[in-house]
Formats: C-alpha cells, sequence, structure tokens
C-alpha cells in the first residue's frame, strides 16, 4: 500500500522510509550486506569519517512508470562512479554489480514510498560510504560501511519548473588537500559556505568557474551546466574537475539521437554565456532546471528563453528524457533497470 504522503507538494527534503541497507567491510572483505529498519549510526569519536572526513556518495533515483513499474535509471553508471570516488579516497570499492543489487534491494523494501506516475514526484536514493575505525595517524581507515537510504523527493528547486537566478561564484570548491565529502573528486563541504552566501542574497545557486584562470564554466553546486546556442546546438562544458553527470551524458545522447540536434562537449568561455539561448542545470535532483539570469557581480545576464518558463529546446529534452525515464518513450539498451 503507498504510503499517505502529498506527493504533489514534496520539497526536495528528508523522509525517513521503512528500511535502508547496510554492508560493512572488515579484515579485507565486504560482508554479504543486508537490509534493516535502524537508520542510526554508532562510531567511535576518532573514526576516520569524522577525522578526516573519508566518505563519499552517490545519488540516483527511482521512478514509478506509466504502466506502474518502478525502475532505476542507469544505476551502472552511478555504481561505477562511486567506484572511483572510493579509490580517490582510498576506500575499498564496493562493487558495481553489488552497488545495482544493492540499490535494487532496498527500493524494493521501500516500494511504498515510490511516488505514483504523474505525481511530480521520485525516490531519491543515496547511496554512501564512510571510514569507521578509530584513525589519528593520517591514513585511511581499515573499516567502512557502505549505506543505502532513500527519501521521496519533489523539486530539487522552490518554484518547481520556473527558471532560477544564479550568481558567479567568488568561492572554489577545492580543499586544500582535498579533505570534504567527496563525489567522483568534488568537495561539497567546501561549496557551503558559498551556497549559503548565494541563498543569503537571493540566488538559488552558484555558478562556478574554473579555480585556475576563472574564464571557464564549470557547474553549479549540485549540476552541470546545458546550454542552447541560437541555431539549436547543445552545449555543456568539458572539464576534468567537475562532476561527470549522468544526466549530462544521457542528455547529450538524448540530444543528437533522439532529436536530431548537434552536440558540443567543449571548454566555454565565461563570455560566451550571454550568446546562448537558453541555460538550464542538468542532474539526478535539478533533472533540468532552466536558468533565466546569471549575476556577475552586480551585472545581470538575461537568458533570452526568460524568467517564465523553460526555453522550448530544453523543455524538448526534458521531455524525451523524462519520458525514457517513466518508460513512454524507448529507452535506449541498458538505460532502464527493473526494480519491479
Ligand atoms: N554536479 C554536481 C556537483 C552534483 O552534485 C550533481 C548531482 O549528482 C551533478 C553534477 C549531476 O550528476 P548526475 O546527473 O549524475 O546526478
Ligand atoms: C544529485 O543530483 O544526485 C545530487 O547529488 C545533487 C545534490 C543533492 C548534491
Amino acid at each position: 500500500m503507498a504510503k499517505n504522503i502529498d506527493w504533489a507538494n514534496l520539497g526536495f527534503g528528508y523522509i525517513k522510509t521503512d528500511y535502508r541497507y547496510v554492508s560493512i567491510f572488515k579484515d579485507g572483505a565486504w560482508d554479504e550486506g543486508h537490509i534493516t529498519e535502524d537508520d542510526m549510526i554508532s562510531l567511535s569519536e576518532c573514526a576516520c569519517v569524522f577525522q578526516y572526513a573519508q566518505t563519499c556518495f552517490e545519488g540516483l533515483k527511482a521512478y514509478t512508470t506509466e504502466d506502474g513499474r518502478i525502475v532505476t535509471f542507469r544505476p551502472d553508471l552511478n555504481g561505477e562512479r562511486m567506484e572511483n570516488s572510493a579509490r580517490r579516497l582510498s576506500m575499498p570499492a564496493f562493487p558495481k554489480e553489488r552497488f545495482v543489487k544493492a540499490v535494487t534491494e532496498v527500493v524494493k523494501a521501500n516500494r511504498d514510498f515510490v511516488p505514483p506516475f504523474g505525481s511530480g514526484a521520485t525516490l531519491y536514493i543515496r547511496p554512501f560510504m564512510m571510514g569507521t575505525n578509530p584513525v589519528i595517524g593520517v591514513k585511511p581507515a581499515t573499516e567502512y560501511q557502505f549505506r543505502i537510504f532513500t527519501t521521496p523527493v519533489g523539486p530539487y528547486f522552490k518554484g518547481g519548473a520556473k527558471p532560477i537566478t544564479i550568481r558567479v561564484s567568488d568561492f572554489d570548491r577545492a580543499a586544500p588537500h582535498g579533505t570534504g565529502n567527496v563525489k567522483a573528486g568534488l568537495n561539497y563541504a567546501m561549496s557551503l559556505y558559498a551556497i549559503t552566501d548565494a541563498h543569503e542574497k537571493g540566488f538559488d545557486e552558484n555558478m562556478y568557474l574554473d579555480a585556475a584562470t576563472r574564464t571557464h564554466v564549470e557547474e553549479t553546486g549540485g549540476a552541470n551546466f546545458i546550454f542552447v546556442t541560437k541555431d539549436n546546438t547543445i552545449v555543456t562544458p568539458k572539464s576534468n574537475t567537475i562532476l561527470p553527470s549522468v544526466t549530462r551524458r544521457s542528455l547529450m545522447h538524448v540530444a543528437e539521437h533522439y532529436l536530431g540536434l548537434k552536440v558540443e562537449e567543449r571548454p566555454v568561455e565565461f563570455g560566451e554565456v550571454a550568446d546562448f539561448a537558453e541555460a538550464g542545470l542538468c542532474g539526478t535532483a535539478a533533472v533540468i532546471s532552466p536558468v533565466g539570469k546569471i549575476n556577475d557581480h552586480g551585472k545581470e545576464i538575461c537568458i533570452p528563453s526568460g524568467m517564465e518558463k523553460m526555453g522550448p529546446v530544453l523543455q524538448k529534452l526534458y521531455d524525451t528524457l523524462t519520458g525514457i525515464q517513466m518508460g513512454r518513450i524507448e529507452a535506449p539498451e541498458g538505460w532502464i533497470h527493473e526494480i519491479c
């Protein structure tokens, strides 16, 4: 029985669901893992996660399709990216095949929390792992937990699909030694000051430029950029210091192979931004969130598609991607993973 939740009015927040997944790494091996109702974690004060922030996470979603199935979207790519994050942090990788199996188990256990088709909400899935044993000299832990919890969510930005206003950030996300919570090498803790400052000043997100030269567009705190030129080419920044977004990679394929658009993944100079016809943020949480205005130290860049609604090309991309995710449009081989 579906839970009695006001799906249509959910924001992007945490709601505790009934079950989560846990696997423990000890004596050089992961145990078989299990589903539990216990949402609490009790660890030593000296656990490596607290002292040296040895932790990383992933994010993906489960959807109810039009014909009532529950599916996830390309979970193998999240599993692969998490293996890379773990390696970068000297953590033992949780194998991507087991990752997909664990996602399947935990979503199935929480199936009553998967929002119904057409509600506008989805089940967000948050795999994460951390070093758990006491470590005081600077070195990796020898014991770990891999966990997955889920939470039903609505739109990431307040106002749903309305275009947002972002600002060019003066802060970088990199920390001197790469400490902090990490997804594929990105440091989220170091972006918390910047996002709070942006919100206080009335902006929805930060546009980060490359830290070395501040001339090229990178991404925002929680999503990649996607732009549309005046002649309908899709442009997305190429950089090895942004998160390799699963959504962005999928959208580039959809643009080219479903919509017949020209696509370019290349360095994007900040100076080009004023010439684009449409701009948006893309990610699991953001899906495609249109950007209407970019504030560059007081100077406003108004994207021609405006502040009322998503531009026509991004809307087509949005409809096609969500159509694939919700089973209305045939997916490329291997993109949809059926849970139940
Ligand atoms: N960039 C950042 C910094 C993110 O946190 C996310 C969210 O996961 C993304 C990009 C989008 O990645 P994906 O499409 O894999 O969710
Ligand atoms: C996601 O889209 O999965 C993210 O990780 C974005 C944000 C919630 C960190």
